[in-house]
């Protein structure tokens, strides 16, 4: 059983459902209002806890209901929360909009932004215990980077989701042992065209995946050589939290080597996709399994 430990965000999302986005200055009719779980950090967390994973999170939530609810279902999912911690600022939301598979997504981080290097520092038995850490970009950027340095301290590989799209340093980056990009986060992380992927890839042999939503990922394998690893069939109702899912499964699996880990969690991403909500659809293993068997 791999020990993930997430550091990163937790929010509650505020999803609409509509048959169009609006335009500026229009007001629409929607179809559908719901909140769910969310956040990149606690999604990530539960994706790695559904497939079996030992995992902490290490993050912030505010004084109020919607801390309460977050902080009980990750509990409920097995994640150990005992790193959470409750701070004055309000719980982080995401306000989602979601068109037919597609959303457009606005985090207002809130105690999200109150994760600082002491919440990690006093947190250090969580880096000791675990084997991989694995961290997004919606908490501090100095954050991000001490738990980068606390990574390297205790010897744990650094997985890092560099999202939302953000410049990273060099000094992160050679901290990072696995980047996890989407095209776009690649292009802004590393400074480059997005066109020009596969040479910004070949920058980080054996160190980076790309994920490409249905197109499935691609990486460069340690050797230099560009690996495809396709994408499954599935019918979207909700492609939010799908990389997320991805990013879990991810490290879950990456004690199984590079090749296999992208291939199970491209399939868990597919199945998330298939449940409305960040981590409705999010698979436990053996439906993973399952799914997987049945692939031609
Ligand atoms: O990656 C999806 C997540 O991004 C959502 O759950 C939302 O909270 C935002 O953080
Ligand atoms: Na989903």
């Amino acid at each position: 059983m791999t020990r993930v430990l997430v550091v990163g965000s937790i929010n509650m999302d505020l999803v609409v459902r509509t048959g169009s986005f609006p335009r500026l200055g229009e007001t629409l009719l929607g179809e559908a209002f719901a909140t769910y779980p969310g956040g990149k950090g606690a999604n990530q967390a539960v994706a790695a806890a559904r497939l079996g994973a030992s995992v902490s999170l290490i993050g912030c939530v505010g004084n109020d209901a919607f801390g309460d609810t977050l902080l009980a279902g990750l509990a409920s999912e097995g994640v150990d929360t005992r790193w959470i911690s409750r701070v004055t600022e309000a719980t982080g939301v995401a306000m989602i909009t979601v068109c037919g598979a597609d959303n457009a997504i606005i985090v207002v981080p809130g105690a999200n932004h109150a994760l600082t290097p002491a919440h990690l520092d006093a947190a250090g038995q969580a880096f000791a215990d675990a084997d991989i850490v694995l961290a997004q970009l919606e908490v501090p950027r100095e954050t991000v980077e001490h738990a980068a340095r606390l990574a390297e301290k205790y010897g744990k590989p650094f997985v890092l989701n560099p999202a939302p799209a953000m410049p990273l340093s060099e000094a992160l980056l050679s901290r990072v042992s696995l980047l996890t990009p989407n095209e776009y986060e690649l292009s802004v992380a590393l400074g480059g065209a997005e066109d020009d992927w596969p040479a910004l890839l070949a920058r980080l042999p054996g160190r980076a995946v790309m994920t490409r939503g249905k197109e499935g990922a691609c990486f460069v394998a340690s050797d230099g050589t560009l690996r495809h690893q396709p994408g499954y069939e599935v019918t979207a109702v909700d492609s939010t939290g799908a990389g997320d899912t991805f990013n879990g499964a991810l490290a879950t699996f990456l004690p199984l080597g590079l090749a296999e880990a992208v291939r199970r969690a491209n399939a868990a991403g597919a199945l998330s996709v298939t449940r409305p909500g960040a981590q409705g659809g999010m698979p436990e293993l053996d439906q993973l399994t399952g799914f997987l068997e049945r692939q031609p």
